[in-house]
């Protein structure tokens, strides 16, 4: 039996639709977030990242007991977002209508969800960003199955990369220290959560329409 405490964390897959109508985000949002957003072109693109910052900012509110706006987040020199003060772990994760969120009180957190979908250049990224022994999953999946294995292993290797903030440059060694866990329980999408850490890890999944994610 281990003698480390579990590590929890709370993990929200939440399906953007009512928020990406809604449009009302100024309670919720800071200057820099509405700043962010004028530089994404692409309008659908602009309002997923736009609904997807208010669910972040409301669940980090909610742990944080400020108003959304609030929450202090900060981009470190890696580029990972963080809190300027308050002791919660976050991550974020967007793909076409869909966001994932994790939060941890106990140690750092990555997660990335992804449609499962037909990729040209997977043998080439699979050459250059994955570890050897996935090279080898990969390689021996039957071909009906190896978009799924694709980007069940693409989502461990983000959501790893993403807990340690090391960036893709270490993708090769992106599972040393970090624990993993995946959910395909949404047919056709692959998600998966990393922490920083020794397990074992507690995950507790909310898969949420954005509107009724508190439930
Ligand atoms: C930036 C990166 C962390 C994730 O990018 P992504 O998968 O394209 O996009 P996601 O929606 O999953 O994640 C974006 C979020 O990651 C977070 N993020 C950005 N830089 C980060 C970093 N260095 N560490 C941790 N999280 C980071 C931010 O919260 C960002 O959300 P925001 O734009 O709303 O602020 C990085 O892994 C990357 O550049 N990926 C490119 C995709 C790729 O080539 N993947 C190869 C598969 S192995």
């Amino acid at each position: 039996m281990s003698s480390y405490a579990p590590i929890k964390v709370a993990a929200y897959l939440l399906r953007l639709d009512g928020a990406l109508e809604d449009g009302n985000y100024d309670i919720a949002l800071t200057d820099a977030d509405r700043q962010r957003a004028a530089e994404i072109r692409s309008l659908p693109q602009r309002a997923a990242f736009l609904a997807a910052r208010k669910a972040l900012r409301e669940l980090l509110a909610t742990r944080l007991s400020c108003p959304p706006a609030e929450a202090p987040i900060i981009s470190g020199p890696d580029g990972k977002p963080r809190l300027a003060s308050g002791n919660i772990e976050f991550s974020l994760s967007r793909r076409d209508r869909w966001c994932a969120v994790a939060l941890s009180a106990d140690a750092p957190v990555g997660i990335d969800v992804e449609t499962v979908r037909p990729l040209a250049g997977m043998d080439e990224i699979v050459a250059e960003f994955f570890p050897p022994v996935v090279r080898t999953a990969f390689a021996s999946a039957a071909p009906d199955q190896r978009q799924i294995v694709f980007f069940r292993w693409w989502t461990r290797i983000e959501a790893a990369v993403k807990a340690s903030g090391r960036g893709l440059d270490f993708s090769i060694s992106c599972f040393e220290g970090v624990v993993y866990q995946t959910c395909e329980v949404v047919p056709g999408l692959a998600v998966a959560v990393a922490v920083a850490g020794e397990g074992p890890v507690i995950i507790d999944w909310h898969i949420r329409n954005l509107n009724s994610y508190r439930n």
